[in-house]
């Protein structure tokens, strides 16, 4: 029966990463696997009061049916959130609210993509989006990241050769480097892409979780006409709630409204109406700044356990946010094998092969670490680095 299969399906991998968190779950493991925002952060009470008031006010209006673009309220408050933290000029007619910026993803394959266009994507990339772009069988270029973002001769060369139709990015402390881009090798990605018939996605779910720094240049101010824009609220208020948005120009909006349609008419309309009380009757950069203020607290304890507990040859990312650092071993370790050795020893982490289009093993890894306190993410970091030693020795 599995010849009924659709080729699009067929050709999709499993997701390592769930195979990983599977083993990482079990007791008395220490896991920097998952990419989960830290619960103790979650605003439960507010929330539940924000619910009790829509209830009650709302009542049936709350329940009903509602527009595929989304709760006015709320893409007037993103629109003006871009206003007041990015001085971006956006309407809110610009603006789909979705399930999760990851349905994003899906509506833009849908809509741009045919089996064979070219995406460019960075190297290592957000598993999520190879995932979900990979079911509509495109040609991905990867091109590789540095320190500053993604290496701007690959992207030429990928330009000129794979004439790609997207290049998919994740600009602020990307999953799974922690990278941000630098502002000048953004104006060169701008220029570059200047003029081409090519959109750039910019992915942005941890702009905010800043820890320092001052907020950098959106894609979006270069190349106001070939960005898409994407959001969520999953890491700063709370992922189940499944609220992202995307904002596109009308040309293409347009189209991705009736793709929505067609796949789940519109977002939980309830949820909608929650986030956007809450939002209005909350603090929000209060709240965000309670949690940049723990998770930096707890990448500093990752940082110094890896500097006292890792061997030299060991280079780490220097995340300003987000939720993940990147480690690259010495070129002739295998991260498998550490995975292994590691998980004999307690502790679990990703390692970097699934990030890649066209690896089946590398010498990287990523390693979360908002969802440990601080001591147990030196203790974590401790048995990593007894299982890195035996390995090498
Ligand atoms: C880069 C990136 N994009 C998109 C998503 C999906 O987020 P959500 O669908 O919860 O908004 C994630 C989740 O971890 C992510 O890391």
């Amino acid at each position: 029966m599995e010849q009924l299969l659709s080729q699009r399906i067929s050709n999709a991998r499993p997701s390592f990463i769930r195979e990983v968190l599977k083993v990482a779950d079990n007791p008395g493991i220490i896991s920097f696997a998952g990419g989960l925002p830290n619960p103790t952060l979650f605003p439960v009470a507010a929330l539940k009061q924000a619910s009790a008031a829509i209830l009650d006010e709302e009542g049936e209006a709350a329940l009903q049916y509602t527009a595929t673009e989304g709760h006015g309220g709320l893409r007037r408050w993103i629109a003006e959130r871009y206003r007041a933290t990015q001085n971006l000029d956006i309407d809110p007619g610009q603006i789909l609210i979705t399930n999760g910026s990851q349905q994003a993803l899906d509506l833009i394959g849908k809509v741009l993509l045919d089996a064979g266009d070219g995406v460019v994507i960075e190297q290592p990339g957000y598993l999520g989006a190879i995932q979900a772009l990979t079911l509509y069988q495109p040609q991905f270029l990867p091109v590789a990241l540095d320190d500053d973002g993604i290496d701007c001769e690959g992207l030429r060369h990928a330009l000129d050769n794979g004439r790609p139709k997207l290049l998919y990015t994740v600009p602020n402390f990307q999953n799974p480097s922690g990278i941000s881009y630098s502002e000048r090798r953004r104006r060169e990605v701008a220029a570059l892409l200047a003029g081409r018939k090519v959109l750039l996605i910019e992915d942005n779910p941890y702009g905010e979780l800043r820890f320092g720094g001052a907020v950098p240049t959106s894609f979006h101010a270069l190349l106001p006409q070939q960005t898409l824009l994407l959001g969520s609220f999953s890491k700063i208020v709370a992922p189940s709630l499944r609220l992202g948005w995307i904002v596109a120009p009308h040309w293409l909006l347009q189209k991705l409204i009736i793709a929505k349609q067609a796949a789940d008419l519109h977002t939980n309309g309830f949820s909608q109406r929650l986030l956007h009380r809450y939002l209005r009757d909350n603090d929000i950069d209060r709240h965000i700044a309670a949690i940049t203020e723990v998770y930096g607290r707890q990448k500093a304890a990752m940082e110094q356990a890896i500097a006292h507990y890792l061997p030299a040859g060991v280079r780490i990312t220097a995340p300003q946010g987000g939720m993940f650092l990147w480690a690259e071993l010495p070129p002739q370790v295998s991260a498998l094998r550490l995975f292994e050795a590691a998980l004999e020893n307690g502790v679990a982490f990703v390692p970097g092969h699934p990030f890649y289009v066209d690896r089946d093993d590398s010498n990287t890894l990523r390693l979360n670490y908002t969802n440990a306190d601080t001591a147990t993410i030196d203790d974590g970091i401790r048995r990593l680095g007894a299982a890195l030693k035996t390995l090498m020795s």
